[in-house]
């Protein structure tokens, strides 16, 4: 694949943001959902919350692929709150690379063990990436359906 850029995401990528979420969502998300609880992981997803999330101080990480934002990493101290690949790109080592660059940051701030709650989706992704599984949490979803994760810890 073509030269992967990576650099932090600004309110103004909060629409591409947007478009990468739902289409991974809508896409990526069915491996493991019906397409019921992907509308109901998508619903409510707006712009705004981006840079809402960005304010509240959540650090975006962006993948740019042919020039476009491609995928997107979030996180804030010790935990990976997002990360979304377009279903253009993926299985292209895209997410591995934005994972990478979040864990490298937070494991230089101190942080000596990195959470997250995973979509069923990802489980694999996080397998293949260290991460091991802590328990089933439950995930109500914007849209109101209640859908299965899973808290998952890796230590730096
Ligand atoms: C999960 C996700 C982020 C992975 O992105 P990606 O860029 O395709 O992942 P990578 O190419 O870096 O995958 C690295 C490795 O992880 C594993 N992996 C990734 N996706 C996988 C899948 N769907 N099934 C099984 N293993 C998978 C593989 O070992 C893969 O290596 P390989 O392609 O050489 O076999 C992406 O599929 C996605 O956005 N999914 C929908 C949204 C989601 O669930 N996000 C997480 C919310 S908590």
């Amino acid at each position: 694949m073509s030269t992967v850029i990576i650099r932090d995401a600004t309110h103004d990528d909060a629409d591409a943001l947007l478009a990468v979420h739902q289409a991974a969502i809508g896409t990526l998300g069915r491996e493991a959902y019906t397409e019921g609880e992907c509308e109901s992981w998508a619903f409510g997803l707006t712009s705004s919350g981006y840079v809402n999330s960005m304010d509240a101080g959540e650090t975006f990480v962006a993948a740019i692929c042919a020039d476009t934002l491609a995928a997107f990493c979030s996180y804030m101290d010790n935990e990976i709150a997002g990360l979304f690949v377009h279903p253009q790109w993926s299985r292209q080592r895209v997410a591995s690379k934005l994972l990478s660059t979040a864990e490298g940051r937070m494991r230089q701030s101190g942080v000596k063990k990195i959470i997250l709650d995973a979509a069923a989706s990802a489980v694999p992704f996080y397998q293949a990436a260290g991460y091991v599984i802590e328990c089933q949490t439950p995930w109500r979803t914007r849209g109101g359906l209640s859908l299965s994760s899973y808290r998952m810890t890796k230590d730096c």
